[in-house]
């Protein structure tokens, strides 16, 4: 075998997730948006990477995640998927870009697929979006649903608060789960529900449910790179566990270089040809 195959790392398959979870094994999730954050994710062994339309907040500093394009998204999907070597990369399907007919729908799915080389999509909704997910099913491309808080529809729910807090919403995720795993989705992202509810839906299906702000039940978790590495500062859910501060680093390096530029003290004599 060649060097450079023994060290490259066996790419994770929509497969390897669900062996995972039958395992018991954990998976971990993460978003990137571009080149150089996606190969150093990759290379922390990260398993999935998420181009999600949270690039509409953290790269384009939109409120909502409403406004980011298809056009936009392949641009984010193509430099991540330049980046890594072993982690599936899933993009999320812009608002827009799949709600108005399931031939829409396989249009956007198959554009991002080619023009991105990414390995599945990621679209919000249950049962309503149904004929769409079917249909990009049965082009060969693995879905991930999205349940719970769904962003997209912000406009229809008001606030981003915790979803699924009475029974019948309750009910309704779980039918609406059932139903994704049914069609063939390969993974659910289940998005700021009750822990135990989240529990309930892992343990009633067999794929891998891969939560954020829905406890420690699920398959999986997933975090907002820039929300976890202190990048984005205004934002301070219960779930969110901040792992750096890197913001506060990123300001004071930015001001010692700004700092030694008028004082004379970059670049010296070694720093100089
Ligand atoms: O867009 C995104 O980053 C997401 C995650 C929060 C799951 O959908």
């Amino acid at each position: 075998m060649s060097v450079a195959k023994q060290n490259t790392p066996k790419k994770v398959t929509v497969h390897t997730l669900g062996n995972m979870t039958l395992k018991g094994e954990k998976i971990s999730m993460i978003t990137a948006y571009d080149y150089s954050m996606a190969k150093l994710v990759d290379s922390a062994g990260i398993d999935v990477i998420l181009v999600g339309d949270s690039a509409a907040n953290v790269m384009a500093g939109y409120e909502t995640t409403l406004p980011i394009t298809l056009d936009e998204m392949i641009y984010h999907a193509a430099s991540v998927v330049r980046g890594v070597n072993r982690a599936l990369v899933t993009v999320d399907m812009p608002f827009g870009s799949y709600q108005g007919n399931s031939k829409m729908a396989l249009s956007s799915a198959i554009r991002i697929m080619k023009e991105t080389a990414a390995n599945a999509i990621k679209l919000e909704g249950g049962q309503e979006i149904l004929e769409s997910i079917n249909r990009i099913l049965s082009a060969g491309i693995p879905v991930m649903g999205h349940l719970g808080l769904t962003p997209q529809s912000i406009n229809k729910f008001g606030t981003y608060s915790v979803r699924a807090t009475k029974q019948m919403e309750a009910e309704k995720i779980i039918a609406d789960a059932k139903a994704l795993e049914q069609a063939g989705c390969f993974a659910i992202v289940l998005e700021k529900i009750p822990a135990l509810l989240a529990k309930t839906i892992s343990e009633e299906l067999t794929i891998p449910t891969i939560g954020i702000g829905a406890g420690k039940y699920t398959d999986g978790q997933v975090l907002v790179l820039h929300d976890m590495l202190g990048i984005t500062q205004d934002f301070s859910p219960r779930f969110l566990r901040r792992y750096m501060a890197l913001g506060d680093e990123i300001r004071s390096a930015v001001k010692q270089y700004s700092s030694d530029v008028k004082t004379v003290n970059f670049p010296n004599d070694n720093e100089q040809y």
